[in-house]
């Protein structure tokens, strides 16, 4: 790519800079699962999130302005603004699952917000709470209460991203539940513009991003499958993998079925054809 500058390599992405002021962020096909990136790719992943990030952020630019310029023929090569990221991860849970529910089991709170005594496992929350956690470098990321959150960027740009992402998050679960597809939780990433103003980056409202469910077979009281990765995670479960790098190669099964599941989400959520995406990736920015 001669007019880019490779910059860095994410879990998933692979960034290069056009110039001083934008960024070009591809994604790949890699898929990790329990935070291990497998040996084996999903044909099409990369495409998938970049079209539903391209289509949510297209949705959602009365809730929060958001770094995207443009989407690439490749259709997984996002143009966008480089902004300078804010430290945290701006994640907002609908339900309570996840480390989310292990903080519950063990303490009764979620990064601070103090929830009902007797809740169930991937109970739907009364309202949606903002739990923001860090940006590991490396390994997990770890939750962190308001309190501290605030200390990191700042009591108003905090307050700023948790009335963003709780509106941005509200947005997409009504969205998705009218398509059959629970979002049980989501991490935003947010940044910050030349004049200061809080800008949605990354991608947003993916399944990489969030958890989602089929609404179709949500029952509390338990763990729910995974509507994209749950063949993957169930193939990596029989396999007796202790989930620490390397991770194990995906039978061609495993890997066709995760296809077609992301392919879904993508169908269900924008009710574009996969391969009119492919034909021409603008068609999620109408
Ligand atoms: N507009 C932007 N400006 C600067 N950095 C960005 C922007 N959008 C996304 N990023 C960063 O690009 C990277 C995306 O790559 P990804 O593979 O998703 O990384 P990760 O493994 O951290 O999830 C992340 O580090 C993210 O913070
Ligand atoms: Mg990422």
């Amino acid at each position: 790519m001669p007019d880019a500058v490779h910059v860095g390599s994410g879990k998933v992405r692979e960034l290069y800079a056009l110039d001083d002021e934008r960024l070009l962020l591809v994604a790949s096909d890699r898929i990790s699962t329990f935070d291990v990136v497998l040996p084996t790719e999903v044909p099409d992943k990369g495409r998938v999130l970049t079209g539903l990030s391209g289509f949510w952020f297209t949705r959602t630019r009365s809730i929060a302005p958001n770094h995207l310029l443009g989407l690439r023929e490749d259709g997984r090569s996002t143009e966008c603004r480089r902004l300078e990221m804010l430290p945290i991860e701006c994640v907002v849970r609908g339900y309570l699952s996840g480390s989310g529910w292990r903080d519950y089991s063990a303490t009764g709170a979620v990064c601070g917000h103090e929830l009902p005594a007797g809740l169930v496992e991937s109970t739907r929350l009364p309202e949606p709470i903002f739990t923001p956690a860090t940006k590991a470098q490396s390994g997990h990321d770890e939750n962190i209460t308001g309190a501290q959150a605030a200390e990191l960027v700042g009591a108003e740009l905090y307050a700023e991203a948790e009335r963003v992402c709780l509106e941005l998050y509200r947005f997409a679960r009504e969205y998705a539940a009218a398509r059959g597809i629970v979002i049980a939780d989501t991490k935003f990433e947010l940044g910050l513009d030349g004049e200061g103003r809080l800008v949605l980056a990354d991608e947003a409202l993916t399944p990489d991003s969030s958890r989602f469910w089929p609404a179709d077979e949500y029952t509390p009281g338990g763990p729910q499958p995974s509507f994209d990765k749950q063949f993957v995670r169930d193939f990596c479960e029989a396999t007796g993998w202790d989930k620490t790098y390397p991770g194990p190669e995906l039978p061609e099964e495993v890997v066709n079925g995760t296809r077609a599941r992301y392919v879904e989400a993508f169908e269900r959520l924008t009710g574009i054809a996969f391969d009119d995406y492919l034909a021409d990736p603008e068609v999620v920015l109408r």
